[in-house]
């Protein structure tokens, strides 16, 4: 990446008691080929709090949640329009590094993934890995941002 940079010199602290939007949707439109899934949606995500989407089977709720860490990128014939901000970052400009910005926004699957273990054996999989095996280590792995 090169005009941002998402380490720690350039997460800044902020006031947990003052309201800010994490993520933001500016009239996104998702395209399968012709097909418009996602009809210009502009939505704010607020930090520190639990946004549900709720809607019908076949709605788009998955293509919109794909859209946020760019995971459509990978389905063949998918267009997005609009934007998409992560705090001051622009997550579809060409040069973010989709794997850095991953670090930042994830996605727990309704399946446990890649392992067929639980959600929370998949989540302490690394750490455990490399050896750290005492629980109260983890925050120290697991910065909030
Ligand atoms: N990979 C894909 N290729 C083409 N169309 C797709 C694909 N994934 C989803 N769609 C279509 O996009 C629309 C939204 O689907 P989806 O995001 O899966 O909805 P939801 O998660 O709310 O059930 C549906 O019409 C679905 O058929
Ligand atoms: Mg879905």
């Amino acid at each position: 990446m090169q005009n941002y940079s998402l380490d720690d010199t350039y997460i800044r602290e902020f006031d947990r008691q003052k309201q800010e939007i994490a993520v933001e949707t500016e009239d996104l439109r998702v395209f399968y080929g012709d097909k418009e899934a996602i009809h210009g949606v502009s939505l704010p995500f607020e930090r520190y709090k639990i946004t549900a989407l709720i809607g019908a089977s076949g709605s788009g709720k998955s293509t919109f949640l794909r859209s946020i860490n760019r995971m459509n990128d990978n389905i063949d014939g998918t267009r997005v329009t609009g934007k998409i901000m992560y705090r001051d970052l622009d997550i579809n400009s060409n040069d973010v590094d989709i794997y850095e910005m991953r670090k930042h926004i994830g996605m727990v699957f309704q399946r446990p993934n890649p392992f067929a273990k639980s959600i929370y054996d998949n989540i302490t999989f690394a750490l455990k890995r490399f050896g750290e095996k005492d629980k109260r280590n983890w925050t120290k792995w697991w910065k909030p941002v």
